[in-house]
């Protein structure tokens, strides 16, 4: 075995997005105390580390990754108390917890942007990006916000413009500043003698801006210029993580993962490489970006299986025995897996949120799932406007529709399609009113399909996606082969087939997963073990993959010597 053993390659990964998760006091909104009680529920299914998106003090513009309080709950989420409470409940379970860390921006109701924007010489001025405007008041530059609209904010009471790449209430702090940064790695050393087990770190890619500003290409159809190339993977980016990893990282034993906006496999080594000292893991986003469509993610289009194999196979193979991959098809900014990549009819979502499983963890890297993934929760498809809640969506809608780029009827299918609430809708725990998950009103509407798709109907059921994922986890947790064997992609042309080979100290595992909903001829090549085992497989016969055909959606993991 060519790879060093780490707590955080062996582990399987839950995030969750806490105000869609649990409520426990009847507000509508998912709280700490509501995770408390569905602990038992993650454990049983096997997991081993809870990854929490914000849990900070925030007035919510962006769903707390606008933070006002590093080190103070949200008073929707409950208090500090609940929250050691959480952390000694997760532990007692032998799991373990990363918290979010949101350092490219906070609140602009921060105390630091408070004082920031007073006065130009108020010493927390240089805590935030501020430049003068240009020729006849204009914005420094014409950097678009990642929300639509323009990044620069003009503060009358300065007479200055700031940075925001996300809405105008997430100021851009200034990582140029090294009295700002030590504040910051002062605040992740609190959290980390609370005992905590790492973080999950917000577009940590972005916290270096090229120091001339200069203007982006205008694309997408967006009247601003795209400015990550000068803010994505920024000129000091690695200097500023090596030096969080001296005065922060490396003091605990605990799993890091950035998420990388703008990161390629390249880069990724940069940040991740076993000899870097900069951080465990990224996140990338190239296979669920793909095939983007006029207006960028914007779109209806589905992605060429093709394409989807070269990229996780790219990165599969580019961070072999030199960084670690994470494996996620799901997560809280981006639409559900089954809808997107799967097939979400009822006669096939189970079949296909399965494959999906097999085909993603059965590779190198860390496993991430997604409340609700394990359940093969669907997109919500709200026709109505008014039911989605997203920041970004209210955005979108407003400078493309409004400004007579796209009809109300092709938004609202884009917006089905890769809006965010997709994934934001309240978890389904049963089929009581909105699906277990508060008994009064919840802040965002629960998906209609909670009355069939739930927990507590699956966990009673052999043949579930939860029963699925149950086994699964198990599966990867005994094998090395599963954690730790080199990858090969096989068939790259196949526009049907996923299949790939592990292999680890002489012994194989084929994976083959077919992602359409017709049958598909399959033909068994020489080399690739006609005596074997199955380890899992999606439909109950468990037959062998040399069989010469494949099934709607059929997934087999086939292991021999
Ligand atoms: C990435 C987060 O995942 C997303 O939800 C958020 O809107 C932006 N970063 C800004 O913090």
């Amino acid at each position: 075995m060519n790879e060093k053993r780490a707590w955080w390659k062996e582990s399987v990964v839950y995030q969750i997005y806490p105000r869609s998760f649990q409520d426990s006091n009847g507000d509508g909104i998912g709280d700490l105390n509501g995770i408390r009680q569905r602990l038992d529920y993650l454990k049983e299914l096997g997991v081993d580390v809870i990854w929490l998106s914000p849990v900070y003090q925030s007035p919510n513009d962006d769903n707390g990754y606008d933070i006002s309080d590093y080190q103070a709950i949200m008073g929707e989420f409950g208090t500090m108390e609940d929250f050691d409470g959480l952390l000694a409940e997760i532990h007692e379970r032998g799991m373990r917890l990363v918290m979010d860390l949101v350092v490219n921006h906070t609140s602009d109701e921060h105390p630091w942007f408070v004082e920031s924007r007073s006065s130009r010489d108020n010493p927390y001025r240089d805590y935030y990006i501020w430049r003068e405007p240009a020729e006849q008041n204009a914005a420094p530059n014409n950097w678009a916000s990642r929300f639509r609209g323009s990044a620069w904010e003009y503060d009358p009471a300065t007479g200055m413009y700031y940075l925001h790449i996300y809405s105008r209430k997430q100021p851009d702090l200034n990582w140029e500043n090294p009295k700002m940064r030590e504040d910051i790695y002062r605040m992740m050393r609190w959290w980390g003698d609370k005992g905590i087990d790492g973080f999950r770190m917000d577009v940590i890619s972005m916290l270096s801006k090229d120091q001339r500003y200069p203007d982006g290409v205008c694309r997408d159809g967006n009247p601003y210029g795209d400015g990550l190339p000068y803010y994505g993977n920024g000129p000091r980016i690695h200097e500023f993580l090596k030096e969080m990893n001296r005065e922060v990282l490396s003091r605990y034993d605990w799993m890091t993962v950035g998420e990388g906006v703008g990161v390629g496999a390249k880069e990724a080594l940069q940040y991740a490489g076993y000899d870097s000292d900069e951080l465990n893991m990224m996140f990338h986003f190239e296979h669920v970006e793909l095939n983007p469509g006029p207006y960028g993610k914007w779109n209806d289009n589905r992605a060429d299986l093709r394409e989807l194999k070269a990229v996780l196979s790219r990165w599969q193979t580019e961070l072999e025995g030199k960084a670690w991959n994470s494996l996620f098809w799901d997560n809280h900014d981006y639409p559900r897996s089954v809808s997107r990549f799967g097939n979400d009819s009822p006669r096939y979502r189970e079949l296909s949120a399965k494959m999906l499983a097999v085909c993603l963890y059965m590779m190198k890297g860390t496993p991430y799932i997604y409340q609700g993934q394990e359940i093969g929760m669907t997109n919500c498809g709200f026709r109505d406007l008014k039911d989605y809640r997203d920041i970004e969506i209210a955005r979108v809608y407003e400078e493309m529709v409004g400004g007579g780029l796209v009809s109300h009827d092709e938004m609202m299918r884009y917006i089905n399609h890769t809006g965010r609430d997709n994934a934001r809708t309240p978890m389904q725990w049963d089929d009581t009113p909105h699906g277990g998950f508060t008994t009064g009103t919840p802040w965002i509407r629960e998906n209609p399909n909670y009355v069939d798709i739930n927990v507590k109907e699956q966990m009673g059921r052999k043949d579930s996606v939860y029963t699925f994922y149950r086994e699964l986890i198990a599966l990867r947790r005994e094998s090395d082969l599963i954690q730790y064997g080199t990858y090969h992609l096989l068939l790259p042309e196949d526009e049907n087939l996923f299949v790939y080979r592990r292999e680890l100290d002489g012994e194989k595992l084929l994976t083959v997963c077919n992602f359409t909903d017709r049958e598909q001829t399959f033909t068994w090549q020489e080399g690739w073990g006609t005596e074997g085992q199955v380890l899992i497989a999606n439909y109950a016969d468990n037959r062998k993959p040399t069989h010469g055909t494949l099934r709607p959606y059929e997934a087999i993991v086939w292991k021999w010597t």
